[in-house]
């Protein structure tokens, strides 16, 4: 499978990153496709397409082909990966690129499935897998196969996967398909029931990225159904702080639930070697240091954990040993 091109893709909810072996990432944008409604033409991937995003005329449409980290919309889905592997591949091959894709652990067989379905609707000759818990212990520079037992928790958009890994394996997961998305959707109902009025996503994004930062109020356009236009209100940021406190509330459960469950043989690795968090969500303000006081757990945020997984997946597909052990054709 070793082929002349073969990419690794970290497809997410929100982002897709794209590693190439020898070259590193040669793509990261957001997981969008902007297309013609009526001939399904597609006018662009990425940046572009999120920033068309509830601003297209009619006879434009814009799609987030992935929810909850699984495919939500196969066609989609192919026709992004089609584009996307175009621009890769720069000119029309005979043969497509092979892909590895990294993939929640929990996606049933039929999600599963649609991933290889969509790889090959995109032009991928073979679709591959590898599941984000090795990824993500990779990328980290865990090393995988000590019998140590490491505990990761990736908190992506659409997706919270909790894992221990040890002697190169995955001793156990558990996931919720929720995390970054639904803070901001939290974010969204808080201030329409406190102020009487909708933000749009994007501001909910910046609001939740902002609250960690800064104890600022910041304008934001809110709009009810009696506005013609948007009002721009001063939202301090400490509601955006109230308005997160049950998802990480929801969040500490989960992480305790999955600590029970796990055999006690691993207690004293997991006291000496704490938690690895990883995803976008990582770096949501006072995350880290709220799990490390709830579980007296040292908590490790690595250098760039938007993009971990990707650079795990890559370092997989570029290592023939890690390849032969952790790539699934399943
Ligand atoms: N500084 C930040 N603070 C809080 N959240 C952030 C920050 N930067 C990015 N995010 C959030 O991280 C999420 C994207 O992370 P990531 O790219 O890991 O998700 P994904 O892989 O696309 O999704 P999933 O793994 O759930 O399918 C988004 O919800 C984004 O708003
Ligand atoms: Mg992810």
């Amino acid at each position: 499978m070793l082929s002349r091109r073969l990419y690794a893709i970290d497809l997410g909810t929100d982002n897709t990153i794209v590693f190439e072996p020898s070259r590193g990432i040669i793509f990261n944008e957001p997981t969008y496709i902007a297309l013609h409604r009526h001939s399904g033409k597609v006018l662009c991937i990425g940046r572009e397409a999120k920033e068309m995003a509830g601003k297209t005329p009619p006879h434009l449409t814009v799609i987030k082909p992935l929810s909850q980290g699984a495919i939500a919309n196969l066609d989609a889905t192919g026709l992004f990966l089609r584009h996307l592997i175009d621009m890769l591949m720069r000119r029309r091959a005979l043969f497509g690129p092979a892909i590895a894709v990294s993939i929640p652990f929990d996606l049933t067989s039929f999600e599963r499935n649609a991933v290889r379905e969509a790889g090959i609707q995109g032009g991928a000759r073979s679709v591959v897998m590898i599941e984000d818990p090795y990824s993500a212990a990779v990328g980290a520079g865990i090393d995988l196969l000590a019998p140590s037992g490491a505990l990761l928790l990736d908190i992506g958009s659409g997706v919270t996967e909790i894992s221990l890994l040890s002697c190169g394996s995955v001793v156990a997961s558990r996931s919720v398909r929720s995390a970054g998305w639904d803070f901001e959707q939290e974010i969204i109902d808080y201030l329409d029931a406190r102020y009487r009025g909708r933000i749009s996503r994007r501001d909910a994004e910046m609001l939740k990225i902002e609250a960690g930062c800064s104890d600022a109020d910041i304008p934001v356009p809110i709009k009810n159904r009696s506005d013609a236009l948007p009002r721009a209100l001063q939202i301090p940021l400490t509601d955006v702080r109230e308005a997160l406190k049950p998802g990480i509330r929801r969040l500490s459960d989960f992480i305790r639930a999955f600590l029970r469950i796990l055999p006690p043989d691993f207690a004293p690795y997991i006291r000496e070697n704490g938690l690895y968090l990883t995803g976008g969500t990582a770096l949501l303000g006072g995350l880290k240091s709220h799990i490390e006081r709830e579980f007296s757990l040292r908590t490790v945020v690595g250098q760039n954990p938007l993009q971990e997984i990707a650079l795990g997946a890559g370092r997989i597909i570029e290592d023939r040993k890690l390849f032969a052990h952790l790539v699934t054709g399943r």
